[in-house]
């Protein structure tokens, strides 16, 4: 089942919802690199005024049928566009994500090439990039919080002439 997905900004009252969806344990482990405590609300709200602060991230809150499903944001790291999300767990398996990465992309954030760094085990979330045209382009090894360990990472790129079968 595709869920309706719409994106809109964030507002105060979302975050903790976020908060909430950033709690599960089998989320967190798939994402691998979060935050140090996820249960730390102090450090998950300024966590938060700074990505709302920051001239270069574009935020946007991902609806569907009327309910908050997660988020999904594009950030600069090292010069360059990287995109993230994060569904609800209750929220998984109806195509949300990607849908909402595909509108994203769409309007929200049409510079490119536009990167991503996936766990390389997180294949949910590799499959939900490469349905939007999302291609690997290099791997590396980071510390993943989730799991106290160094961890592989995949780097994926969605390229000036991407494209994907959710577009
Ligand atoms: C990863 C995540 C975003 C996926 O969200 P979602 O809304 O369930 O994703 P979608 O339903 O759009 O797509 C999931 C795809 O993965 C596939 N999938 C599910 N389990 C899988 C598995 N074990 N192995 C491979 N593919 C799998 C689904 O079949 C689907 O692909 P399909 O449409 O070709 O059938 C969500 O689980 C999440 O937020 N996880 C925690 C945070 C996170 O990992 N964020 C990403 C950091 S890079």
């Amino acid at each position: 089942m595709t869920s309706d997905v719409v994106l809109r900004d964030v507002v105060d009252n979302d975050l903790p919802i976020f908060f909430e969806f950033q709690l599960d344990p089998d989320a967190n482990h798939m994402a691998a690199f979060t935050a140090k405590n996820p249960t730390d609300r102090e450090a998950f709200t300024a966590h938060w005024e700074k990505i709302l602060a920051a001239p270069t991230v574009i935020v946007r809150t991902i609806v569907t049928d009327g309910q908050v499903a997660g988020s999904v944001l594009s950030y600069v790291e090292d010069g360059r566009p990287e995109v993230s999300y994060w569904i609800g767990r209750a929220y998984w398996g109806r195509g949300i994500a990607t849908r909402a990465l595909a509108v994203f992309l769409a309007y929200a954030n049409t510079e490119r090439p536009i990167h991503a760094r996936v766990a390389r085990d997180n294949l949910r979330s590799i499959r939900v990039l490469e349905k939007c045209g999302f291609t690997v382009t290099g791997e590396t090894r980071g510390f993943a919080s989730a799991r106290g360990e160094e961890i592989e990472e995949l780097v994926m790129e969605l390229a000036p002439d991407g494209g994907g079968d959710a577009r």
